[in-house]
């Protein structure tokens, strides 16, 4: 019964994948190409129209014209803490789930909780026209329902810390999806969520979607201005466990529609108090 209620609340509380793992079942998936490819997405479903029609669609070309200083946002406050968590492949990504009480993020003065995390090869947003190898999504929910997405970009370079200590887990789920599972879970235990949280001295604002269907809107995202380095054989392994359609899952950019995208940095708001207007890019 326990276990019941875990795998039912697992499920409740992911939203931006199940309805891949359902919907493949019943054979109208979502794709990164061909017939169900993003273009297609907002038709294979009705549940999915805003695919097509939503005029404020991740992910975005974040572009130096199109971005504004903004001296009233404050620094990323986080407050992520220990807590038990599970590696599942699902389906169209990596991810990795946490129990209750992985902690927040406050955007707005809005408490969003730490749902799950997990991973884009190649990255969804463009950062200045170039799209990098990988990209994280660490996924926060509100009371009243409302996401709030915090993004790193990754090139390749160094090994990732995190991703090091995951190797024997996601090396798991390969082989569970070689027997032919295609939705293992791989318990990992407790997370030191702290590990995953790093300062940032500058972020990206702007409100979107969800990157895969229903591609639902009014999604707070902040992309961290920082791009971390992975291993090659790391973004392997992310992609190991996943069938050929969905190796590569990136949701190609999307129109910012007059949408504004606000910056915060840091160094600026010291250095030039006297002179908040000025865009340091
Ligand atoms: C700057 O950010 C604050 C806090 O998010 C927001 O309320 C305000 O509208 C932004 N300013 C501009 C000019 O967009
Ligand atoms: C974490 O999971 C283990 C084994 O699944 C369990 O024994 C332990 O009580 C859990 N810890 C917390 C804080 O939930
Ligand atoms: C956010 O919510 C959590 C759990 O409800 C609470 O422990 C925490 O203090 C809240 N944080 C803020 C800044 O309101
Ligand atoms: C797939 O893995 C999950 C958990 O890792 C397990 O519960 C399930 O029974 C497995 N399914 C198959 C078909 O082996
Ligand atoms: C959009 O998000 C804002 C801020 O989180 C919230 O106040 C508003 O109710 C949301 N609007 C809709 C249509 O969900
Ligand atoms: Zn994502």
């Amino acid at each position: 019964m326990v276990m019941l209620i875990i795998k039912l609340c697992i499920f409740a509380m992911a939203p931006l994948c199940t309805v891949a793992a359902n919907a493949q079942t019943q054979g109208i998936g979502f794709g990164y190409g061909g017939r169900n490819g993003p273009k297609q997405w907002g038709h294979l479903n009705p549940h999915y129209t805003e695919c097509s029609v939503g005029k404020l669609q991740s992910p975005i070309d974040i572009q130096r014209g199109q971005t504004f200083y903004n001296s009233t946002l404050e620094p990323l406050h986080r407050d992520y803490y220990t807590t038990n968590a599970t590696l599942v492949n699902h389906v169209c990504n990596v991810a990795m789930f946490f129990a209750e009480g992985a902690g927040d993020v406050v955007i707005n003065d809005k408490n969003y909780t730490l749902l799950q995390m997990h991973w884009h090869t190649p990255s969804e947003h463009h950062l200045h026209g170039v799209q990098y190898a990988a990209e994280l999504h660490m996924v926060h929910q509100a009371k009243d329902g409302s996401f709030a997405v915090v993004a790193s970009l990754f090139k390749i370079g160094s090994e990732e810390p995190f991703l090091s200590q995951m190797k024997d887990k996601l090396m798991k789920l390969k082989d569970e999806r070689l027997k032919g599972n295609q939705t293992a879970q791989v318990e990992v235990g407790k997370i030191n969520t702290r590990h995953i949280e790093r300062k940032t001295r500058k972020y990206f604002r702007y409100y979107g979607s969800l990157t895969t269907p229903p591609c639902s809107e009014n999604v707070s995202w902040t992309i961290l201005g920082k791009v971390r380095s992975m291993s090659k054989e790391q973004v392997e392994l992310l992609r190991s466990p996943l069938d050929i359609s969905y190796k590569k899952n990136a949701r190609p950019c999307q129109p910012l529609n007059g949408r504004r995208v606000e910056m915060f940095h840091e160094r600026v708001t010291k250095k030039e108090t006297g002179n908040k207007k000025k865009d340091p890019n």
